[in-house]
């Protein structure tokens, strides 16, 4: 993606300055550089950023430690003195709602940004996908491969815990391409009699194993979410253990012996897929084609088969969470696949 943003803006006769880490390069502008052609070489294959990121650090809710603990101040001004000292005449920022709603507000106070869409969790609206995401899918598929050899072999019931924050598109996604028997995902709360129940029937049928693929943000009926740290002020917390709980149930209930497994930070790394090496390249040049047009305050979107762009505040106003209408729900359904529903919601 930043490769092709400078080499659009490179071909324009555009001079292109990274910021490091995030906004956190806004409240230091000693943290930026000027890219050049040799810094984007040789990176289309790989993962992460070669500017360094943060998901901390809000600037409208900035962290300082104070002798009573943590309070939050708004920093907002700063960045955007920072920015004009800078002189620059746009800025491209790329990231999920967390980031893009941070871009929204700086755009609110007068900032010429264009958002481009980057999450493994495609939770944004306003685009088909963001990137990163199928990247993430691919990696969790691979994982449910390999994880299907030692089910079968153990007569196990697998549980894998996937990222997604608080939707469910990574497991919905690779659960359908890694053949899992049970989907649990935070759009669909799961009753784990349902779930014993689905484990129980594949045994009737000689099916000793069980694939299970659990969302972070999975809640069972009338339950809560499970973090791993707690949200605070101004911080959302860290899902996490939603796998591990499920699977003591399973075990508990089914006297099969079940194991969890958390994926975590590996779906975030690595090679991106070829497909969002494409979306990343495309979306890159798209919201330089953009900034030219002076497209201030959106983001550039994939509405298949065209690139087109939407105002920020379309896509960070509303999570976009899997509908219920979902037709990959609905063939999941029908391959026999359970979400854990209890029988009154489906
Ligand atoms: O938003 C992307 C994401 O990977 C989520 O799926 C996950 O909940 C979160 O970030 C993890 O954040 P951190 O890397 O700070 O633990």
């Amino acid at each position: 993606m930043i490769r092709a943003v400078f080499r659009t803006a490179h071909n324009f006769g555009w001079e292109v300055l990274g910021i490091e880490e995030s906004f956190g390069g806004l409240l230091q502008t000693k943290k930026t550089r000027l890219l050049r052609p040799k810094d984007v070489r040789g990176i289309l294959h790989t993962g992460g950023t070669i500017l360094g990121t943060s998901n901390r650090g809000h600037p409208f809710r900035f962290p300082v430690k104070t002798a009573s603990g943590i309070s939050y101040r708004d920093r907002s001004d700063e960045v955007v003195r920072n920015f004009r000292a800078l002189k620059l005449d746009g800025l491209v920022v790329v990231g999920g709602d967390g980031t893009l709603s941070i871009a929204l507000g700086l755009f609110r106070k007068g900032l010429p940004i264009v958002g481009v869409p980057k999450t493994i969790d495609n939770d944004l609206s306003g685009t088909v996908v963001t990137f990163g995401f199928d990247t993430a899918v691919s990696v969790v598929t691979e994982a449910l491969d390999r994880l299907h050899t030692t089910a079968s072999s153990h007569r196990r019931v697998m549980v894998l815990e996937v990222m997604g924050r608080n939707v469910g598109w990574i497991a919905l996604q690779a659960g359908v391409a890694g053949g899992a028997d049970v989907i649990l995902i935070p759009e669909i709360p799961f009753d784990i009699e349902m779930v014993v129940a689905k484990i129980r029937e594949r045994n009737r049928r000689g099916r000793a194993f069980s694939i299970v693929v659990a969302a972070e943000g999975a809640t069972p009926v009338g339950g809560m979410k499970v973090f791993r740290e707690k949200a605070g002020e101004g911080y959302e917390g860290r899902l996490g253990g939603i796998g591990e709980l499920v699977a003591e149930q399973i075990q508990q209930r089914t006297k099969q012996e079940c194991r969890a497994l958390v994926l975590g930070h590996l779906q975030r790394g690595g090679q991106p897929t070829s497909f969002d090496r494409v979306l990343g390249t495309r979306f890159g040049s798209a919201a330089v084609r953009l900034a030219q047009e002076g497209g201030w305050g959106r983001m550039v979107a994939l509405a298949p088969p065209n690139i087109v762009s939407v105002p920020l505040e379309e896509a960070v106003s509303q999570l976009k969470r899997v509908p219920m209408s979902s037709d990959l729900i609905r063939a999941a359904r029908d391959l026999g696949t359970s979400f854990g529903e209890s029988v009154c919601e489906i």
